[in-house]
C-alpha cells in the first residue's frame, strides 16, 4: 500500500495514482468511469468546477460501497469564483454531496487577489472541511510568491508533467519545500504515445506506453491523474506498481521532445 500512496506535509496520505475526469460528460460517461476506476482499485478522483462533472463524481463515490474515508476527491476553484471563493467552495461541496473534500486547489495562479484567497482556503482547511489544500499550474516564481505570506504551506502543486513537458525547476522546488507534485496530463493527452522511443522502453518492460508515462511520474515522486473512459485502459493505467525504470531509462525519458 505505501508505495502506492504519498505522504503530504500535513500529514494526510494521497494516493499516487488517480482518475482524471476532465472532458467527461456529467452522467453516464463520469459515472461509468468513475465506478470502474473505483473497482479496479484507484482511490483519488481528481475533478474540479469547471470540469461540470463534480455531481457524478460525488453520486459514485457516495454510492460506490467502498467508504468514503477510503477514497481522495479533489476538486478546484476556477478562476471565475476568485471574487468569492467561500461560495464557490461550498457550491462544489454541495454538487458533490460530500460532507468534506480531501484536496482543494486554486486552479491557476491569480496575482492579484492570492492572498485572500489563499487565506480563505486556509480558514476551510482549518475548518476541517477539506483535508489538504494546495495549488495548480504555479511555477516556482508564483510558489515563492504564496510562501512568502502562507501560514499553511500548499500540500500539492498540480502541473502539466510528462517527459514532453518536464518542469524540473517545479519539481525540485516542490521536493526541497514538501510540496507534493501532481501530474496532470501524464498522457500527454495522447499525443505522444507513438514516439518510437517511448515504445521501445514499453516493450523491455512488457508494457505499454502509457503505462510508461506514468510509471516515469511514479519514479520522479509525482502523483499521476490519467484520463480515460474506457474500462480496460482505466485498468491498464493503473497496472503500473510492479516494476521501475532504471536510472537510464528515466534518463532517456527526461530529453524526450
Ligand atoms: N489543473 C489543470 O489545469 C489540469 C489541466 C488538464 C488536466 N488536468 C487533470 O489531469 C487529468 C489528466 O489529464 P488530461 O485529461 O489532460 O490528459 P491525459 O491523461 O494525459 O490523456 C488522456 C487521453 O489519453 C487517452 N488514454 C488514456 N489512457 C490511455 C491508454 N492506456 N492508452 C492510450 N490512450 C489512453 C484518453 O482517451 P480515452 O478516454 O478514450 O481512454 C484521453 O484521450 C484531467 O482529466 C484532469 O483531471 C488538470
Amino acid at each position: 500500500m505505501d508505495k502506492e500512496t504519498v505522504l503530504l506535509n500535513n500529514g494526510v496520505r494521497m494516493p499516487m495514482v488517480g482518475l482524471g475526469v476532465w472532458q467527461m460528460e456529467e452522467g453516464m460517461e463520469t459515472e461509468k468511469s468513475v465506478l470502474w476506476a473505483i473497482q479496479a482499485g484507484y482511490r483519488l478522483i481528481d475533478t474540479a468546477t469547471l470540469y461540470g462533472n463534480e455531481r457524478s463524481v460525488g453520486r459514485v463515490v457516495r454510492e460506490s460501497g467502498t467508504p468514503r474515508g477510503d477514497i481522495f476527491v479533489t476538486t478546484k476553484l476556477w478562476p471565475t469564483d476568485f471574487s468569492d471563493p467561500e461560495s464557490a467552495f461550498h457550491a462544489s461541496l454541495s454538487r458533490l454531496g460530500l460532507q468534506y473534500v480531501d484536496l482543494y486547489l486554486i486552479h491557476w495562479p491569480a496575482p492579484a487577489m492570492e492572498r485572500g484567497i489563499w487565506q480563505t482556503l486556509e480558514r476551510l482547511y482549518e475548518s476541517k472541511l477539506t483535508r489538504a489544500i494546495g495549488v495548480s499550474n504555479y511555477g516556482v516564481r508564483e510558489l515563492e510568491e504564496l510562501q512568502s505570506y502562507a501560514k499553511i504551506m500548499p500540500a500539492v502543486n498540480q502541473v502539466s508533467f510528462s517527459p514532453f513537458s518536464y518542469k524540473k525547476d517545479v519539481l525540485e522546488y516542490c521536493a526541497a519545500h514538501g510540496i507534493a507534485l501532481e501530474a496532470y496530463s501524464p498522457l500527454t493527452r495522447g499525443r505522444k504515445l507513438n514516439n518510437p522511443r517511448l515504445g521501445k522502453i514499453a516493450v523491455a518492460h512488457n508494457k505499454s506506453p502509457a503505462q510508461i508515462l506514468i510509471r516515469w511520474c511514479l519514479d520522479h515522486g509525482a502523483i499521476a491523474i490519467p484520463k480515460s473512459s474506457n474500462k480496460q485502459r482505466i485498468k491498464e493505467n493503473f497496472d503500473v506498481f510492479d516494476f521501475s525504470l532504471s536510472p537510464e531509462e528515466m534518463q532517456e525519458l527526461d530529453f524526450l521532445r
